[in-house]
């Protein structure tokens, strides 16, 4: 990866089906560049044996969109953990999405859990925070991102790169982009409240999600507040998500 060059991770959630999967990694491997994005496509983990193999040898990594809060095999029924993600190639796993925040209830603790898990088994914990409509709308926005990103510093000690995505649930999947004056706002915040707790020979990267698309990526690209985005629904399609990745 070239030194400046930008993140772009793809979020696929949960969508997907094996010929259509297909198609769209081609489509985006025809289009790839080298040393224009550094881009990751986090994957159903139904679907990352099919992504690893077709992967292979490309200039594109994947990873897990969430991983257990357990680390060593054994009885955990419909459980997937980091060091099975890491057999299979994955890079990173996003962790603390905000949907698996609101719908599977993951809390600091289990969070913090997986975080270590992944660092143990080689991935990149890619650490998602946000906050919800009422907290922007109260002018707290900024105070539910310290908490959020407090609760898993612990977990977050001793490594060499962090990764950080401030996705303002409000953003999401609604097609309401955060401004770029809010978006410098929170990434000078995390980058701050990282800054002091980590070890100054740590990287730090602010990614943004919400609302990415190939319309709006190259002006929030732009910002030096931002290492990268992290993109959702614009993902799915080849035509925005390259363009999101390598410009027009
Ligand atoms: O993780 C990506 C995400 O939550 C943003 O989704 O659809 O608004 O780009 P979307």
């Amino acid at each position: 990866v070239a030194t400046g060059t930008k993140w772009v991770l793809g979020n696929w959630k949960m969508n997907g089906r094996l010929a259509s999967n297909q198609a769209l990694l081609a489509a985006l491997l025809t289009d790839a560049q080298v040393n224009v994005a550094h881009v990751g496509l986090a994957v159903p983990t139904v679907y990352m044996a099919q992504v690893a193999q077709t992967l292979s040898g490309q200039p594109m990594a994947w990873g897990g969109q969430a991983v257990s809060r357990f680390a060593a095999d054994g009885a955990y029924t419909g459980e997937v953990n980091a060091a099975m993600l890491a057999d299979l190639g994955a890079s990173f796993t996003l962790v603390g999405h905000s949907e698996r925040r609101q719908y599977f209830a993951e809390s600091d603790e289990v969070l913090s859990a997986q975080i270590r898990h992944a660092r143990e088994a080689g991935l990149l914990p890619v650490v998602c925070v946000g906050e919800g409509l009422a907290a922007r709308e109260a002018g707290e926005h900024e105070a539910v991102v310290a908490a959020q990103i407090d609760g898993v510093i612990a977990a977050l000690q001793g490594s060499e790169r962090v990764v950080v995505a401030y996705e303002p649930v409000w953003a999401i999947g609604t097609g309401l982009t955060a401004s770029l004056g809010q978006i410098v706002a929170m990434h000078e915040k995390i980058r701050a409240c990282l800054l002091e707790k980590l070890a100054s020979s740590c990287t730090i990267l602010v990614l943004y999600g919400g609302s990415v698309k190939a319309d709006n990526a190259a002006d929030i690209l732009a910002l030096s507040e931002v290492d990268g985005v992290l993109v959702g629904g614009a993902s799915l399609v080849a035509e925005q998500f390259s363009k999101v990745c390598y410009g027009a």
